[in-house]
């Protein structure tokens, strides 16, 4: 989609849809709604319909020629003290919807300087435009192409005169780059593991822009000594792969970071088999390396002066006479051994060897997501993400990040307490605790990896799918963490 932005008046221009963002329903006092009512009278309307202006309120005005756009859209943005960039993106999408619905190729949307209290115009104009694109995503793969698919030509955004059209023009651009990282990374997870192979997820790393790449085979694997990771692969025919990502920013960088994503490409158990309810979504056990991916993906056009390292140990978990047996040990790539008595925990064993390899980059901050636990869900449902940090900076940076890309974190302790929980009589480390506190658990595990670096462990087990999507998503892989990464990365 064209994105422009109108200085002049948008009533007098000829579109198929005007939206009007209220925040309540006195009319006479904005100037928009108040011009279009002169000639369409839908006051009384309202007032009979009850539309109040909340949230994602939404009236539909057919104009009958007497207006110049062909249809008027009212939607409610609710109290303007109240409503934040999470309204504005669902609102976006909203807008995107009733777009297609009356099949409109032409859309005009007012932005005032800002139609939130606490929010600028340039954050506001980004939120609508990620709302907009993301709406637009699905996931087609499978399916016959269609004919005739409908699509919105452009989204004129009015805006006051005085308004910088440039810096809100930058915000549209960096919405379009953040929603297309974030449907790549829905993209990946919504494949099928049998086509979103360890090798298929190397392959759209590599075509990254601006990055440079390099994919370790299973023999340059074993050589870096990440036997841990290789373990949880005996049991498949699908080779492995250690994917690596690197963007520097010319000039001076102010920081170096590793980002480091879970990519298990299906995850069966292993021996420590699934019953079949619980595998029914476990392609998307690469969601955390598909926020990876997603970010380092357009990173470059994002242009930030950080350096960025993207790492991804991936491979599926799978059931053969070579799988890895409850009891086995195997040795890490720092020398830790570890006897794995669940082989169903296996993401921890891919990350404690991808923390091994990442750490030696010397990183100022290293952050690792993952679809680790389901006693995540548990503790925080599916619109949380659990952060465990050893840094509490470093936890406050992710936090906020997170609360401005509504990816929302909760944070949970790395507590000394249960490190006993770990012990094993036979080796330095077990893969599992007792059964109490799963996610912090496995945070712990993680810990004995991380060699005095600022780090922080995020588990994305709920957010990383939907089965109740918002009005910007569908059923399946949210894309959960491309904007939340670039927000957190342009914060240092
Ligand atoms: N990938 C799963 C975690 C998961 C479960 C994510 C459900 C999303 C939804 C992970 O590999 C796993 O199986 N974890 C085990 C750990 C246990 C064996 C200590 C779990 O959560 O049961
Ligand atoms: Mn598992
Ligand atoms: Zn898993």
């Amino acid at each position: 989609m064209n994105y422009q932005f109108l200085t002049s008046d948008a009533a007098k221009q000829k579109t198929d849809l005007l939206v009007v963002l209220l925040h309540d329903t006195k009319i006479g006092s904005h100037p928009l709604a108040n011009a279009l009512n002169k000639k369409l009278h839908f006051d009384k309307l309202l007032t009979t319909e009850k539309f109040e202006a909340t949230p994602l309120a939404a009236k539909l005005i057919p104009t009958h020629g007497l207006a110049n756009a062909g249809y008027v859209l009212l939607v409610g943005l609710g109290d303007s003290k109240k409503a934040d960039l999470e309204t504005l993106r669902r609102v976006g999408a909203r807008v995107y919807q009733v777009g297609m619905q009356v099949r409109a190729k032409t859309i005009i949307t007012q932005l005032m300087p800002s139609p939130l209290e606490k929010v600028s115009a340039t954050d506001a104009c980004q939120a609508l435009v990620e709302g907009v694109e993301l709406a637009g995503y699905s996931f087609n793969r499978y399916f016959k192409p269609k004919k005739d698919v409908h699509v919105i030509k452009s989204l004129s955004i009015a805006v006051p005169a005085k308004a910088k059209a440039a810096d809100l023009k930058k915000a549209a651009s960096k919405a379009v780059i953040l929603s297309e990282g974030t449907k790549l990374a829905r993209d990946l997870v919504n494949t099928p593991a049998n086509d979103m192979t360890p090798l298929a997820l190397a392959a759209v790393a590599k075509k990254a822009k601006g990055v440079r790449v390099k994919v370790f085979n299973k023999a340059q694997i074993r050589r870096l000594g990440m036997e841990l990771f290789l373990s949880v692969n005996y049991g498949s025919s699908n080779p492995p792969a250690f994917i690596e990502m690197h963007y520097k920013p010319k000039g001076k960088a102010k920081k170096r970071v590793c980002i480091i994503g879970k990519g298990i490409t299906f995850d069966s158990g292993g021996l420590s088999i699934k019953p079949a309810k619980g595998m029914e979504t476990m392609k998307d056990d690469m969601a955390g390396a598909a926020g990876v991916i997603g970010y380092m993906s357009v990173i470059a056009r994002l242009n930030p002066k950080v350096e960025v390292y993207g790492f991804v140990a991936a491979t599926d978990n799978l059931v053969d006479a070579h799988s890895t047996k409850p009891g086995d040990v195997i040795k890490s790539m720092n020398g830790k051994t570890v006897e794995i008595l669940n082989t169903d925990a296996e993401g921890r064993l891919t990350l404690a060897d991808a923390l091994c390899y990442a750490g030696k980059k010397k990183p100022d901050y290293m952050v690792n997501t993952a679809t680790l636990t389901g006693a995540c869900l548990v503790a925080l449902g599916d619109r949380y993400s659990a952060v465990l940090s050893n840094d509490s900076e470093l936890t406050k940076k992710l936090i906020d990040s997170g609360a401005y890309t509504c990816e929302k974190m909760w944070e949970l302790p790395l507590a000394d307490e249960y490190k006993a929980e770990l012990k094993s009589p036979i080796a330095d480390l077990k893969n599992i605790g007792s059964g109490y506190a799963g996610t912090i658990n496995g945070g712990l595990f993680l810990q004995e990896f991380v060699d005095k670096i600022k780090w922080a462990h995020i588990d994305i087990a709920g957010p990383a799918w939907t089965e109740k999507p918002k009005e910007y998503e569908t059923r399946g892989g949210t894309g959960v963490m491309v904007r939340t990464w670039a927000k957190f990365v342009e914060s240092l």
